[in-house]
């Protein structure tokens, strides 16, 4: 992350600035919630995104932070969202809204947000970019309700897996470099290519944070360990065990899936399954292919310290702790 902020930490300072703006609004508990969640620390891949792939096509007008801010707006309206289906009480290390607000403002502050996102890129003006987004928050929305959908579903194959994990995440740190590419008039190669490098980027980065919900440090992930497993979420690791372990072992895990609460027993159990046959291992080396084939895409610019940076980001997505 080091090299990127060197070349955007300050337009990053001023994406700061500027959802304070944006979260105007004339009813208070909109700009007490938005305010709690958008200052909570969150580690604005998806601005940098914006950033690094708008100079990496040669932008350098003023139109690239509203739009770094517009794209972490979404994204705050998903975390909102989601943490209202996934039952999460912690997210950035702090209370989730809906824990200290409830599931109603959690869902409607979100609500706001996704539709003042939509107002912002209206300013901006830019059907292209406008046909991104909203393309990509469309995909979202499917994503999420195909994840719902696949709860508790053993069998779940990878594929299918890897097709949510596009969804839900993946497609939002591709549009943001998208929106970058379009702001420096990229050809429609070189933004395909952006747009890939952005996909790639986004599965590992779906693929290590399911890892890490197996292996983190809760204060320093900043969300609960083993929520996925507690809330019926089957990701990579646990397929990969599904798919190597005895009959009788997935019959462990089934009966510790379809259970409401988890105890420590249940969790140690699937845990040291998950370890026992590699599914961390796994996930992690799925993760690194990702971003082999992501920092693949960036080879068709020519070389600068911004690219250099974008490849640096892909190598932090698979190191990274929270
Ligand atoms: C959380 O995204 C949701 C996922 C796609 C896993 P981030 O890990 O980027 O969340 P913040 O914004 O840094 O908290
Ligand atoms: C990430 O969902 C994707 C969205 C928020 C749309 P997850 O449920 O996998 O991510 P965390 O673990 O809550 O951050
Ligand atoms: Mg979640
Ligand atoms: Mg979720």
């Amino acid at each position: 992350m080091d090299a990127a902020l060197a070349l955007i930490g300050e337009d990053l300072k001023n994406v700061e600035l500027q959802f304070k703006k944006d979260l105007e609004s004339d009813v208070p508990l909109i700009r007490k919630v938005g305010e709690y969640v958008l200052s909570s620390g969150g580690k604005r891949i998806r601005p940098a995104l914006v950033l690094l792939a708008a100079k990496l096509c040669g932008y350098s007008g003023n139109r690239s932070v509203p739009l770094a801010s517009v794209v972490e707006f979404i994204h705050t309206a998903t975390l909102l969202h989601d943490d209202v289906v996934d039952n999460a009480n912690l997210r950035r290390g702090l209370a989730s809204a809906n824990t200290l607000w409830g599931n109603e403002a959690s869902v409607l502050v979100g609500d706001f947000l996704f539709s003042k996102s939509f107002s912002l890129m209206v300013a901006d003006g830019d059907l292209r970019i406008l046909k991104v987004l909203a393309g990509a928050t469309t995909i979202i929305a499917e994503g999420e309700v195909l994840q719902l959908v696949v709860t508790s579903d053993l069998d779940i194959t990878v594929e299918r897996f890897i097709e949510v994990v596009r969804s839900k995440t993946a497609i939002l740190l591709s549009a943001a470099c998208e929106v970058g590419a379009i702001l420096g008039g990229a050809t429609p190669e070189l933004q395909q290519a952006v747009a890939d490098y952005g996909m790639e980027l986004g599965i590992a980065f779906q693929l290590m944070d399911d890892t890490l919900d197996y292996t983190a440090n809760e204060e320093q992930f900043g969300k609960s360990i083993g929520h996925d497993l507690e809330e019926g979420k089957i990701t990579l690791p646990l397929i990969h065990t599904l798919q190597c372990c005895t009959p009788a072992e997935r019959d462990i895990i089934a009966a510790v899936v379809d259970k409401e609460e988890l105890s420590d027993d249940d969790f140690a159990s699937v845990f040291s399954l998950v370890h026992r046959y590699g599914g961390i291992e796994h996930t992690v080396a799925a993760a690194r292919e990702r971003v082999a084939r992501c920092k693949e895409h960036l080879e068709k610019f020519p070389a600068s310290p911004v690219r250099e940076a974008m490849a640096e980001l892909a190598d932090y997505v698979v190191t990274r702790v929270k």
